[in-house]
């Protein structure tokens, strides 16, 4: 199957206020210059308020994160679990077809989607409301068959069931995951034949299928109810746990305007200088952030070369690969004492000159350096030089 951008898009796409919080708040999970790393939730929160991943939608997800647009529609047409086609408003049917479930009647639960819903898979059904597709096997495979809808299984499924399901979902009846057989998890058919004292404890359903009804939040989200969102991390204050008050968690860059403002802006401003990194891409979501910081930098103690010649492995200092050692003689660090010199402002120089920004303070290279220059031997160092790591230690 082709993934590719649908051929008709919608003309822009924003988060809802609570999804904007909530997206914002996922970024602060990361450190500084690591933002990116907030893609996927953001795709897969964007996909559950459209349905589907919009152009527009990767290409605010991109603006929010510094990332140029093309990364993140390569993010989205690698995984299989981002819809790059509209599906049904209510719900997209995932039957499982691999093999458990097909032996147990996979096949018959897609002649019902073919027959209720569409003909062909990742079509809508004529009332728009569902659309359907087959996918690979989904770990319930003792419940077979089964099928996913949003965020939740259905599993033990028959035809029966099944149509029913579709039947309830199309009139906005309410449904629970879960098997729907009778049985509470994976438990034999027959009942239980070991752990027969479980049943004291017992919640109503299993463990992820009471969460879904306690928090109804399965189907009901995708229709729009107001569902709790969860960003347990980060108080009503705005401030991250574990962060100290005074410091601001790192702020999500401003939502992009729409196409035509920036058209309007851009008329404006006149010709762009090429020699300028664009504000839009990594580079110059770099430059900036390294612009802002500049208050607070100080240049550290730089040498034109190893002193005698005979410069420090650094790569001794764990987060330190052959590429950043490199880069690191090129700014004019060769020795374990400089590093271990460096202090806050130091610190900020060197970060906004590296390509992993925050990489120094996570991963304690002053505390190591601190150490090695003193003969001391950090446990790292002593596992690198063991089993020579750094040969061949990816930056
Ligand atoms: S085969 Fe269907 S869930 Fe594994």
């Amino acid at each position: 199957m082709l993934r590719r951008l649908h051929h008709e898009q919608p003309d822009s796409f924003a988060f809802t206020p609570a999804n904007q919080a909530w997206a914002e708040a996922q970024i602060t999970k990361y450190p500084e210059g690591r933002q990116a790393s907030a893609v996927i939730p953001l795709l897969w929160r964007a996909q559950e308020q459209e349905g589907w991943v919009t152009k527009p939608a990767i290409e605010t997800i991109a603006d929010m994160l510094g990332m140029a647009y093309i990364r993140v529609l390569e993010v989205t047409s690698f995984y299989f679990m981002f819809q790059m086609q509209p599906t049904g408003s209510v719900a997209n049917i995932q039957i499982c077809g691999t093999t458990s479930c097909m032996i147990c009647g996979a096949e018959d639960l897609v002649a019902v989607c073919k027959e209720k819903i569409a003909a062909k898979p990742h079509t809508l059904s004529a009332d728009g409301k569902f659309s359907w597709e087959e996918v690979e096997c989904l770990g319930a495979c003792t419940n077979a068959p089964m099928a996913q809808i949003g965020k939740d299984y259905y599993e033990d499924l028959t035809v029966e069931s099944f149509s029913k399901l579709l039947d309830d979902l199309a009139a906005g009846r309410e449904v629970t995951p879960g098997p729907q057989n009778g049985r509470y998890a994976a438990e034999p058919e027959s009942g239980l034949t070991s752990l027969t004292d479980f049943d004291s404890g017992k919640t109503q359903y299993n463990a992820s299928v009471q969460l879904a009804v306690d928090n109804k939040d399965g189907v009901k989200r995708i229709q729009g109810d107001e569902v709790p969102l969860l960003t347990p991390w980060v108080g009503k204050d705005g401030v991250v746990a574990g962060r100290a008050a005074a410091e601001a968690p790192p702020k999500a860059p401003e939502p992009p305007k729409p196409a035509a403002k920036q058209a309007e802006e851009a008329a404006k401003a006149g010709p762009k200088k090429s020699a300028v990194a664009e504000p839009s891409s990594p580079e110059g979501t770099a430059a900036k952030a390294a612009a802002d910081s500049q208050a607070d930098e100080a240049e550290p103690e730089v040498l034109k070369e190893a002193r005698g010649g005979l410069p420090d492995d650094l790569k001794l200092l764990k987060g330190v690969g052959p590429k950043l050692e490199a880069q690191l003689n090129d700014l004019g660090f060769f020795h374990f004492d400089q590093i271990a010199d460096w202090g806050e402002a130091e610190v900020a120089w060197v970060d906004a000159r590296l390509k992993f920004k925050g990489r120094i303070e996570r991963d304690g290279w002053i505390e190591q350096a601190k150490r090695l220059q003193v003969g001391d031997e950090t446990e790292f160092a002593k596992r690198a030089k063991e089993e020579h790591i750094y040969d061949d230690k990816d930056d």
